[in-house]
């Protein structure tokens, strides 16, 4: 179902997950993620309104390096992204405050071809207070917000020839490998021949940096991952101690990907009301709230080249921290003369 709230002039905000569907939604996953080894969590539950303001805080954090080195990429590099996309269209997937997202619209903006910006976020709070902020900066834009699920919407979202489709913070970092390929596979499908994908990813570096990022002094990030069973207290009835689980960030070496998540520090039994069940955690099982998988230029070349899709462009800050890259359709053997 679509609906359509209407904001500020020039805001538009197409809802295709309301809130009872993200509920039932929710209540479907969560009652098979709970009974997969190990216990997980969907990241997309984890931004409700107090997930996005901690989220926010997380990225102004000291150890928290990702952001302010994907902000000074773009710094060096949002002109030429302008000019190789000429876009008309910026749909940013996973959007959240589309902080760093001005430095995009202000390059696309003075190349003169923008004409609509459509950010699209499961969380509808974040996603309206943000719209609404661009629209008030950027005077000549459409702003079509989109609350969905880019897992599940990437169809619904809005076209407009050439489109630059951004992907920032290393989100994609927090899909697993499956999920990922296929999430590459259904954004190659949505791409036409002159549009472009805008990645940006967190590289391998040493596992104290990786940890360090991940268990801040201030704690800010566990308050974001104990979050996780505020949510469901709420959604499914249930009373988890919190004070019975420790939160964990691990580097996974094997996997590449930093490991966050609640360990259970006793054997004991949740009882979910409105799922008319309970979970049994072990004595010291793992609760996995999230994966942080981190990135290798070659890897990620050839995850976006099994889903049809070429790397023209790769910038990087000096230390080799984060990466940012320009991805197009690969002209398929059926369209080469
Ligand atoms: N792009 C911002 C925010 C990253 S945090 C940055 O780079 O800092 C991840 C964002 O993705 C959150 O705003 C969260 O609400 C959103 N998100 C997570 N899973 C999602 C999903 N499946 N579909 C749409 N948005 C999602
Ligand atoms: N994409 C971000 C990342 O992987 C999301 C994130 C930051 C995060 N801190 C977190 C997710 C803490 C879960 C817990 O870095």
């Amino acid at each position: 179902m679509l609906e359509m709230t209407p904001r500020a002039p020039r805001v538009r905000i197409d809802v295709l997950f309301a809130a009872d569907d993200r509920r039932v939604a929710l209540l479907d996953e969560v009652f098979w993620s709970l009974r997969e080894t190990p216990k997980q969590i969907a990241p997309r539950w984890l931004y409700d309104e107090r997930g996005s303001e901690l989220f926010d805080e997380i990225t102004r954090l000291p150890e928290y390096y990702p952001t302010r080195t994907e902000w000074m990429i773009l710094e060096g590099c949002a002109a030429e992204v302008a000019e190789l996309t000429g876009a008309t269209t910026l749909v940013e997937l996973g959007s959240g405050t589309s902080e760093k997202t001005t430095l995009l619209l202000d390059a696309l903006h003075a190349v003169g071809t923008l004409a609509v910006f459509a950010p699209v976020d499961v969380s509808e709070e974040i996603l309206s207070q943000s719209a609404n902020a661009i629209a008030a900066r950027y005077e000549g834009i459409g702003v079509e917000a989109v609350v969905g699920d880019f897992e599940k919407h990437l169809h619904s979202i809005p076209k407009g020839s050439p489109r630059l489709l951004a992907f920032l913070g290393s989100t994609i970092g927090n899909l697993g490998p499956e999920h990922r390929a296929r999430f590459l596979r259904a954004v190659s499908e949505t791409l036409a021949a002159d549009d472009h994908f805008l990645l940006g990813i967190d590289l391998v570096k040493s596992p104290e940096r990786l940890e360090a990022a991940y268990n801040d002094s201030a704690g800010i990030t566990e308050a974001f991952v104990r979050n996780a069973l505020t949510v469901l207290d709420r959604e499914l009835g249930s009373r988890f101690d919190q004070e019975g689980f420790s939160f964990e960030a691990r580097w996974d070496a094997e996997n590449e990907w930093v490991e966050l998540g609640l360990r259970s520090l006793r054997a004991q039994t949740v009882a979910l009301p409105v799922l008319d069940t309970d979970v049994s955690f072990g004595d010291g099982e793992l609760l996995r709230i999230e994966v942080s998988s981190k990135f290798r230029r070659e890897g990620i070349e050839k995850e976006l080249a099994a889903a049809g899709l070429t790397v023209e462009r790769w910038w990087t800050d000096p230390d080799g921290d984060f990466g940012l890259l320009l991805a197009t359709p690969a002209v398929s053997a059926s369209e080469t003369p």
